[in-house]
């Protein structure tokens, strides 16, 4: 068993750019919340939160609603608290709180229950909807990105690297923790099992990244977590690590004329409780 990984949310939020868009194209697809028929506040939970940034967005959808954003990381939250709790521009609420998704279960009705890029990293989560839904009122939304890119050259070579004979006897493992995410087919039938009316699809969004060695960056605020975390206090073995990752990095993802090309899929999910 892993301990949970260090967040650093202000290398997460170098490109923070790419890293909104999906969740802005989750949010387009989220029907009306059945407060704003009712004419009240809506609430919502934001799971696996990470700096807020995202959270906030829901508050410009919503602005009178009272969102909590729910994390795993203090370096997160602290960050999350810092720079968005508090009352928001349209007198809605933002508040962040510590909680693992894993066994996480609303605690009041919510309108909408949504999470970015976060439930890679809960391995059961599908068997958590039915829980969630409960909590969830009649008309109300679970929406979900989730990114989808573990067989990706970015990915399957961090796997090989940590399993190869110099690294794997403290890093084995490590660098293959996201499987846990299902394909849009599988999600449309959990959802729907449910009960719900569920609108769920896949994007790959061509990235054009700029700068030097912008994967390894990239990677650094996310699937690299987990490693730089096993090799905390040990500066030596993390720049070596880096150092190898990097150069396979440059091979399979060469910069081009106008920047490089880092292709990214991710499946997005859309539930209404119909029930
Ligand atoms: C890639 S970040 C996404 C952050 C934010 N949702 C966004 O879209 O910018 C993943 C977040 O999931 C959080 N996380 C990972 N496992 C979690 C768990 N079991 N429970 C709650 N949060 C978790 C991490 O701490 C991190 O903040």
């Amino acid at each position: 068993m892993h301990s949970a990984p260090t967040w650093d949310p202000e290398q997460y939020l170098r490109h923070s750019g790419h890293r909104t868009r999906p969740f802005l194209d989750l949010l387009a697809r989220i029907p009306e919340l059945p407060a704003t028929a009712e004419g009240r506040p809506a609430r919502i939970a934001d799971l696996g939160c990470g700096p807020g940034n995202v959270t906030a967005l829901l508050a410009e959808r919503w602005p009178d609603a009272h969102i909590t954003g729910f994390d795993l990381s203090p370096e997160m939250l602290e960050q999350a608290d810092k720079h968005h709790a508090g009352t928001t521009p349209g007198g809605g609420w933002l508040d962040f709180r510590h909680a693992d998704a894993a066994h996480w279960t609303p605690d009041e009705p919510y309108d909408l229950i949504v999470s970015n890029a976060a439930l890679q990293w809960v391995p059961d989560h599908p068997d958590s909807f039915a829980g969630w839904l409960e909590g969830v009122v009649t008309g109300g939304t679970l929406a979900f990105q989730v990114p989808a890119n573990f067989t990706a050259p970015s990915h399957a070579l961090l796997g090989e690297l940590c399993d190869s004979p110099r690294w794997r006897s403290r890093l084995a493992g490590h660098g293959r923790r996201f499987v846990h995410v299902l394909d849009a087919t599988e999600y449309l039938g959990r959802l729907t099992d449910l009960g719900c009316t569920a609108d769920v699809w896949e994007t790959v969004y061509a990235q054009l990244l700029q700068g030097e060695d912008p994967v390894l960056d990239w990677v650094k605020g996310t699937a690299l977590r987990p490693v730089l975390t096993a090799l905390e206090g040990d500066d030596a073995a993390a720049g070596e690590f880096l150092s190898q990752y990097r150069d396979l990095l440059r091979k399979a993802y060469p910069p081009g004329p106008h920047g490089t090309v880092f292709p990214y899929r991710r499946v997005f999910a859309v539930a209404r409780k119909e029930y």
